[in-house]
């Protein structure tokens, strides 16, 4: 089968770009808190856990476009998580998809309160009947429990927590290990478990697809680490050279680059062999999977 997962990938960007848009009127007061938040969710991005989400979804389903909701918020919890990353007390970074980071436009206050307000509208949406009234109570409050979970204290918060207590350490690891699958795995293991949820998988099928996710969260943080050394600033659309500077606890810093890259591919070969009982339905997945190894932004 031929099979061309960049349009595949741009189709479901173009989707999710639009979504986005209609979530928050200009209109609306107050006027900075708004601006803020639409500045770095139109910003771009490549919207991949909306995108696998849906891919998830259209494992088992025909559409991905009927969950765009929860794929929509899942994207406003991931911007929220890269608004306060590059705050001045956390990473202090300037730039960010190509363009001044939202503290930078709009001020830390209203970052932050920008931050927080994609967090809790992403919660709002979700559980708001005009959107999602179609779909089992049950199954929205799953939606809403991966969520909390892959976003929170025992996610990407604890995540981002350990990764700034870890700066100018030495760390082991193990604690490399801890900071990669909660502050980027545990978010995309939810994309993919969400999608799964919705589509009424089965336990053994969501299982399955929990194992692909956690590979592939992991790898990619391992990518952006290898990115943040070997890519450069404007393809990334953020600075590159970062991490050494602030001594961050990366994969490539532990282990080297070398058993990083490795790393990385074993990751992705243990996610794409996990898939092997989906057969033909898991192409699009597999494709994601190569390109989280071989991206360069
Ligand atoms: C950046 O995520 C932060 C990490 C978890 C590595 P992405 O690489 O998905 O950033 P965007 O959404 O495409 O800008
Ligand atoms: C951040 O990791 C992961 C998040 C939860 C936002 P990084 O700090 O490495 O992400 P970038 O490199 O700034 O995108
Ligand atoms: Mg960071
Ligand atoms: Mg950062
Ligand atoms: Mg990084």
């Amino acid at each position: 089968m031929n099979f061309d997962i960049k349009a595949y990938l741009k189709l479901r960007k173009a989707w999710v770009d639009k979504a986005l848009e209609g979530i928050f009127s200009p209109a609306s007061d107050p006027k900075p808190l708004f601006d803020a938040m639409r500045y770095s969710l139109e910003a771009g991005g490549k919207r991949i856990r909306p995108i696998l989400m849906m891919a998830a979804y259209e494992t088992f389903q025909e559409d991905g476009r009927d969950i765009l909701t929860f794929a929509c918020a899942m994207e406003m919890i991931h911007t929220y998580s890269l608004i306060h990353d590059d705050l001045p007390a956390m990473d202090n970074d300037d730039l960010r998809r190509g363009k001044p980071t939202c503290h930078k436009v709009f001020g830390d206050a209203m970052a932050i309160l920008a931050g927080d307000g994609l967090l809790t509208e992403a919660f709002n949406i979700i559980s708001d009947d005009t959107r999602t009234g179609k779909w089992p109570p049950d199954i929205r409050l799953s939606v809403v429990h991966e969520l909390a979970s892959g976003a929170g204290v025992g996610g990407m918060v604890g995540g981002q927590a350990m990764d700034i207590l870890s700066e100018h350490k030495e760390v082991g690891i193990d604690t490399v290990k801890f900071i990669h699958t909660h502050k980027t795995g545990a978010l995309i293991r939810a994309a993919v478990r969400i999608g799964a949820i919705l589509a009424a998988a089965t336990d053994v099928d969501l299982g399955t697809l929990t194992r692909y996710g956690e590979s592939i969260g992991t790898a990619f943080q391992i990518v952006d680490d290898i990115l943040d050394i070997e890519g450069d600033t404007e393809t990334l659309g953020k600075a590159a050279g970062a991490d050494d500077k602030l001594e961050k606890a990366t994969y490539p810093h532990v282990v080297g680059l070398k058993a990083s890259k490795n790393e990385a591919k074993s990751l992705i070969q243990t996610a794409k062999t996990a898939l092997e009982p989906f057969g033909e339905r898991a192409i699009p997945l597999k494709g994601i999977a190569d390109l989280i190894l071989e991206r360069n932004t």
